[in-house]
Parts: C-alpha cells; sequence; structure tokens
C-alpha cells in the first residue's frame, strides 16, 4: 500500500499499557483520522508512527516496507513530515524566511535539488529556493503575511507557516497532531480546507490525530476511533455520527 500502515501496534510504559492491538492504515490520497477521548493513546500512536517511539508489539510500513525500528530521520527521508502541536517556529524571523530555511534542506546532500546537481551557495540553488519558498507561501495563503515575523503572528497564521515549513520537505505521508489546537472554528475551518487543496493537489497520505470533531467529521473519509488503548470503531464520517460505541466513549457529549 502507498501510504502509512501500523499493524496491530501494541505500546507499554511501564506498568501501562497505552495500546493494545491498533491498527490503521493512512494511504495516499485520502484524510485519514485518529480520534478517541482524553489519554485514549492518540498521541502514543502518532509518535509510534512517526518513529519517535518503538511499539513493544506490531510493525510500522512506509509504502509497504517495514520501518518499525527505523528513526524519525529515516522516516522522513522516506517521505514522512509531520507538524508539531506546539509551534516551532523561529519568531525573530519573517514568514518567508522561516519557509526558506526549511526549505532549503532540498538543497542539501540526498535533496532532490542536490540529485539534480544544484548545489547549496550556487545562484541556482538560490533562485530555485526562492520559487520553493514563494509556491510554499502562495499554497498555504500566508502571501499577505510573507514579510511578518513569526513571534508576531496568530496561532492560526503560525499553524499555516508549521504547514509550509512540512511541506517544503515534500512529503507524501503528513502526521498531523491536534493541527486545530489554539484556533478558533474559522481558523480551524480554513486550515481544513487548505490541508484538503494541499492533500489532493499532491495525493498526500495524510493522518490527523485530534480532539476537534468538527473538523475530523467534515475533513477526514475515514476515522479510526481509540479508546483506553483499544480500537473500539473505524468508518466514515457519517458512521461515527450514528455509532453507539462512540457516542458512549465520548460520554454524551455531542458528536456533531
Ligand atoms: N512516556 C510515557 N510514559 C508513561 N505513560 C505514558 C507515556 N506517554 C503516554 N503515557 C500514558 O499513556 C496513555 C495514553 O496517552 P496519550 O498521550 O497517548 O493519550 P492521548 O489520546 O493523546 O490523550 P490527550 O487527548 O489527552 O492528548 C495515558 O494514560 C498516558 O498517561
Ligand atoms: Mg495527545
Amino acid at each position: 500500500m502507498n501510504g502509512l500502515e501500523a499493524r496491530d501496534i501494541q505500546m507499554r510504559f511501564a506498568g501501562l499499557v497505552a495500546l493494545d492491538g491498533v491498527t490503521l492504515e493512512a494511504p495516499r490520497g485520502r484524510v485519514t483520522g485518529l480520534i478517541g477521548p482524553n489519554g485514549a493513546g492518540k498521541t502514543t500512536m502518532f509518535n509510534v508512527c512517526g518513529g519517535f517511539l518503538r511499539p513493544t508489539q506490531g510493525r510500522v510500513f512506509i509504502d509497504s516496507d517495514d520501518v518499525t525500528t527505523s528513526s524519525p530521520t529515516d522516516r522522513a527521508r522516506r517521505g514522512v513530515g509531520r507538524t508539531f502541536q506546539r509551534l516551532e517556529l523561529f519568531r525573530s524571523l519573517t514568514v518567508r524566511e522561516n519557509i526558506a530555511l526549511a526549505a532549503e534542506g532540498q538543497l542539501i546532500s540526498d535533496g532532490p535539488l542536490a540529485q539534480l546537481g544544484i548545489t547549496r551557495n550556487s545562484r541556482a540553488a538560490r533562485v530555485a529556493n526562492r520559487e520553493i519558498t514563494e509556491k510554499l507561501i502562495d499554497d498555504v495563503g500566508l502571501t499577505g503575511l510573507a514579510d511578518r515575523r513569526a513571534g508576531e503572528l496568530s496561532t492560526g497564521h503560525g499553524r499555516l507557516v508549521e504547514l509550509a515549513r512540512t511541506l517544503a520537505n515534500r512529503p507524501t505521508v503528513v502526521l498531523l497532531d491536534e493541527p486545530s489546537s489554539g484556533l478558533d472554528p474559522v481558523e480551524s475551518a480554513r486550515f481544513g480546507a487548505i490541508l484538503r487543496r494541499l492533500m489532493d493537489e499532491n495525493d498526500l497520505a495524510l493522518l490527523l490525530v485530534e480532539h476537534d470533531m468538527n473538523l475530523v467529521l467534515s475533513l477526514c473519509q475515514w476515522i479510526y476511533v481509540i479508546d483506553f488503548g483499544r480500537p473500539i470503531f473505524e468508518g466514515t464520517p457519517d458512521d461515527i455520527r450514528r455509532s453507539p460505541e462512540v457516542q458512549a466513549a465520548y460520554l454524551g457529549k455531542a458528536v456533531a
């Protein structure tokens, strides 16, 4: 399968089984959601998929290659990009500078431009970097804010800068950890629309780990639900809305 697959994942932390038999597939061309109540194991699963945690049992595959024991850096080389729940921007640099720095990655050693013989400090490299940067700024809708310092941005705009920085590495699989945290409903909807478009245009495999039910239900085509580390349901947004299991797990909290 093209994209990410995690099979029968178990994760134990001294005495606690945080994940027990969780399987998910995030194929290219689909936005896949992973939801569950507080403490369900979402972040743990995210970290297993990104290579930040090694599962005590189960396997992780990228494009059908077993990457269970490979590092986050190796997974990044295979096309896995991730965003952080807390923003990790250079606050004193502008939006453009933040994105240009991330785009430089394409110019070093095994980056795609380096492989074309465009070396780091050449004129061609500077031109290429500028073009890539401007395209990324445009892709995430930040053209009007390109010269602003990242530290002055709203959380919503900061998340878009972060998304552009992630996309600069040309990932094929993108893992998003609670991208809506700190966003108001309007920003969250806008972020979702941008994600959907970028996914369609680049045939990405997107895995969204999220609290915000509205965002998950409007954006994802397939959703996995876990509770206490166990899979309890999977299906389309409509299936999720109708599922008594999901309703029960969220204990009466309205599922949009
Ligand atoms: N490094 C760790 N060591 C020990 N226990 C951990 C560790 N990381 C997570 N846990 C435990 O594993 C369980 C799942 O945590 P996790 O953070 O994955 O849940 P979550 O679904 O992301 O929750 P939230 O919605 O609050 O973000 C929790 O009981 C948590 O306390
Ligand atoms: Mg979490």
